[in-house]
C-alpha cells in the first residue's frame, strides 16, 4: 500500500511515498535554513512563502524518485501533517495533500506532527511493538508519552516553557553561531569539555514535564558575568557544558519513567534525537538498564515526510490495533492524547 505523505508543518517542505509504513521509495526535503539563517530563527511569513513555491516541485520529485511519475493511482492513500506548526505553513501542505486526495478519490489522513516523530523508528527497525516509551524532543516539543498500542497514547509530560531544541536554537544565536543552533553545538561540544561549566539540570522532580529556560538563563548569564569580568569565552566548552545539562535532564526523566511504568522499550523521535553525544549516552544508559533504546537515524530524526506516510499508514489501519483485546493497560489513571 503505497501513501504519500506531504509534511509543512515548519521550515521544511517534504513529501515522500512509502510503502506499507516501511519501505522508503522517496523522501524529499526542501531546507528553508537559507531563508532564516541569518534571523537565527523560522520567520513565518516567510516559510508558508516558501512553502507556495516549493510544494508543487517537491511532490513532483517524489513521485519521480518513486518511480510513480504521472501513474497517481498507484498511491492508495494521502497523508499530511495536519498539526502542531506554524498555521500558514500548515495550510500549504493540507491544501495541497487536500487537492490530491479529492482528484484521486483516496483516503486523506491528517497526522499529528508529534505522532510522526514517533513513527520515524519504524522506517528501520522491525518487530517494535508497543506497549513502550516515546519521547519526542524537537524545536517546539519536549515530550513523554506512552505508546500503549498504535494510535493509542497516553500523556506523561512535555514542554513547561522553552523546548529542548528551541534552547540549543537560543544559545547558539545568543553566542553568534549560526541557525539551526543544535548541529552547531553538537559539532563544537565534541571539541570541549562538558564538565568545564555547571549549567543547571531541570529534573522538575514529581513531574514528568520539562522545563529547559532556566537552562538557557543560565548560559546567559554565564555569558554576561564573563564580559563583565573580561574573561575570554571558552565557546566549545559552553557548548559541550550546555549540551550535556540538556541530555542528563532527559537520560535521568525518560529512564525514570521506564523504570516506574515498567516498560523495556524506548522509541525516540525529534530533530534532537540527531545529537551524536545524546545517542551514544542514551544507547550507553539503555545497555545499563537492559532496556533497548530505538532512534531514527539522524536524517530522519528532523523532520520529514517519510515519517508521516508511516504514522498515516498505520492510521489507516487503525480499527484492527486499537481492537480492545490489543491494549494493555499501563496505568488507566493517565490522561489519553487525542492526537
Ligand atoms: O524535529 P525538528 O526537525 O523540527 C521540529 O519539529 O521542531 O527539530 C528541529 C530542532 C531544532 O531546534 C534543531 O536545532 C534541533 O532540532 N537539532 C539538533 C540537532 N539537529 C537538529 N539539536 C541537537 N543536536 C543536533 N545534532
Ligand atoms: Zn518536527
Amino acid at each position: 500500500m503505497l501513501v504519500l505523505g506531504i509534511e509543512t508543518s515548519c521550515d521544511e517542505t517534504s513529501a515522500a511515498v512509502v510503502d506499507c509504513g516501511k519501505r522508503i521509495l522517496s523522501n524529499v526535503i526542501a531546507s528553508q535554513i537559507k531563508i532564516h539563517g541569518r534571523y537565527f530563527g523560522v520567520v513565518p511569513e516567510l516559510a508558508s512563502r516558501a512553502h507556495i513555491e516549493n510544494v508543487n516541485w517537491v511532490i513532483e520529485k517524489a513521485l519521480k524518485q518513486a518511480g510513480i511519475g504521472t501513474d497517481l493511482g498507484k498511491i492508495s492513500v494521502v497523508a499530511y501533517t495536519r498539526g502542531p506548526g506554524l498555521a500558514g505553513s500548515l495550510l500549504v501542505g493540507q491544501l495541497a495533500a487536500q487537492t490530491f486526495s479529492y482528484l484521486l478519490g483516496k483516503p486523506l489522513v491528517g497526522v499529528n506532527h508529534l505522532e510522526g516523530h514517533l513513527y520515524a523508528v519504524l522506517l528501520e527497525h522491525d518487530g517494535i511493538e508497543p506497549p513502550y516509551l516515546g519521547l519526542i524532543v524537537s524545536g517546539g516539543h519536549t515530550e513523554l508519552v506512552i505508546v500503549e498500542n498504535f494510535g493509542k497514547y497516553k500523556y506523561l509530560g512535555g514542554t513547561r516553557d522553552d523546548a529542548a531544541g528551541e534552547v540549543f536554537d537560543k544559545v547558539s544565536k545568543l553566542l553568534n553561531l549560526g541557525y539551526p543552533g543544535g548541529p552547531i553545538i553538537d559539532k563544537l561540544a565534541k571539541k570541549g569539555n562538558k564538565v568545564a561549566i555547571k549549567f543547571p539540570r531541570p529534573y522538575m522532580r514529581g513531574t514528568w514535564d520539562f522545563s529547559f529556560s532556566g537552562l538557557k538563563t543560565a548560559v546567559i548569564n554565564y555569558v554576561k558575568n564573563a564580559y563583565v569580568e573580561n574573561v575570554k569565552l571558552k565557546i566549545n566548552d559552553i557548548c559541550a557544558s550546555f549540551q550535556q545539562a540538556v541530555i542528563d535532564t532527559l537520560l535521568e526523566k525518560t529512564f525514570s519513567a521506564s523504570k516506574k511504568y515498567s516498560l523495556k522499550k524506548i522509541v525516540l523521535g525529534g530533530g534532537v534525537i540527531a545529537n551524536s553525544a545524546l545517542r551514544t549516552q542514551f544507547l550507553k544508559k539503555a545497555g545499563i538498564e537492559k532496556t533497548k533504546a530505538f532512534l531514527p537515524s539522524p536524517q530522519l530524526c528532523t523532520d520529514n515526510a517519510a515519517m508521516i506516510a508511516c504514522a498515516g499508514y498505520y492510521k489507516m489501519k487503525i480499527k484492527g490495533f486499537s481492537k480492545k483485546e490489543n491494549i494493555q493497560k499501563i496505568d488507566p489513571n493517565l490522561k489519553l492524547i487525542n492526537w
